[in-house]
């Protein structure tokens, strides 16, 4: 696609169909991951819509949950700016995963619901209303291969999570990676947890992976919406807008208290050190 990452014939059916189905109701402006440029529909109508038709497309070889982001955003009077907007005036987010259960998980901007698709009648049912995630979390998820290209305040908050109750957290952590944005952000729903996918020192990755305007804004909003917090380490994610369509960001997302902890990190070169350094380590020379 136009963000250099490899099309798969799902990425482009799911893009295709979804915006068959958008184009039978009234939306101003339309963004997809797999267009280049937003496409301006009715004018008349009062919202724009930014879609990640399929997210997760390299786990679908492997038979893994995969899904579909959407952002719903108020139509400004200049269609131009409509995908330049800050994350803050979305007016609903949600995500569909395609998994062991096909769940629609939404936000209208008061609180997180999630639904199960009933194929037999054809329609979502109501499975969890106002889904809360708790402020403390026993599980973190980030593509540890990267951890050479990390920047010191990630790889802090990853070793305080290794050292578990023989450091700060004072708590054991387990990990997980689906390599799903959706499989992830619903596990997070249903069980608390932090996911990274922060910047590193790869050449294109100094913003990170995931896109602002159509994974990071809508999982931000769905996340704050079940009392998590969202940031790039140092701005909270619905603070930001686009300044071009398919931007990416740094996201840092779930139990709001890790979330902290990581935003402490980023901001505070000397607790960086103090982490790292052995000899102030828990088990360290100089600790009490
Ligand atoms: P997409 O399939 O829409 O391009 O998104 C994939 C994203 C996201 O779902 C996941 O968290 C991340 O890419 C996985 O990245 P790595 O392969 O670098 O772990
Ligand atoms: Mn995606
Ligand atoms: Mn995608």
């Amino acid at each position: 696609n136009s963000d250099g990452d490899v099309q798969r014939d799902l990425d482009v059916q799911a893009d295709a169909i979804l915006r068959r189905c958008l184009s039978k109701v009234p939306v101003a402006a339309l963004a997809s991951e797999e267009m280049r440029e937003a496409q301006i529909g009715d004018r008349e109508a009062k919202i724009c819509i930014a879609i990640d038709p399929l997210d997760g497309s390299s786990n679908i070889d492997i038979n893994m949950t995969v899904g579909t982001i959407f952002s719903i955003l108020p139509a400004p009077d200049d269609l131009a700016l409509a995908f330049h907007q800050r994350g803050s005036a979305q007016l609903a987010a949600g995500f569909v995963t395609y998994g062991p259960q096909t769940s629609l998980v939404l936000t209208l901007g008061e609180g997180v619901d999630i639904f199960t698709l009933d194929r037999k009648a054809g329609c979502f049912r109501l499975a969890r209303a106002a889904a809360q995630i708790a402020e403390t979390c026993e599980e973190f998820a980030i593509n540890a291969s990267n951890r050479r290209h990390w920047d010191s305040p990630v790889r802090a908050f990853v070793d305080e999570c290794l050292a578990g109750v023989e450091g700060p957290a004072n708590h054991n952590f387990n990990m997980r990676w689906v390599g799903s944005l959706v499989a992830e952000a619903y596990r997070i729903l249903t069980r608390g947890g932090v996911f990274l996918y922060p910047s590193d020192a790869r050449p294109g990755y100094g913003d990170g992976r995931l896109r602002l305007v159509y994974e990071a804004h809508p999982m931000a909003m769905i996340i704050e919406q079940a009392g998590g917090s969202a940031t790039t380490g140092r701005e909270r994610i619905l603070d930001l807008s686009a300044q071009s369509l398919h931007q990416r960001v740094p996201l840092i997302m779930g139990s709001s208290n890790e979330v902290r902890r990581v935003e402490e990190l980023h901001c505070d070169p000397l607790l960086v050190a103090s982490v790292s350094a052995p000899l102030f380590a828990r088990r360290g020379f100089f600790r009490l």
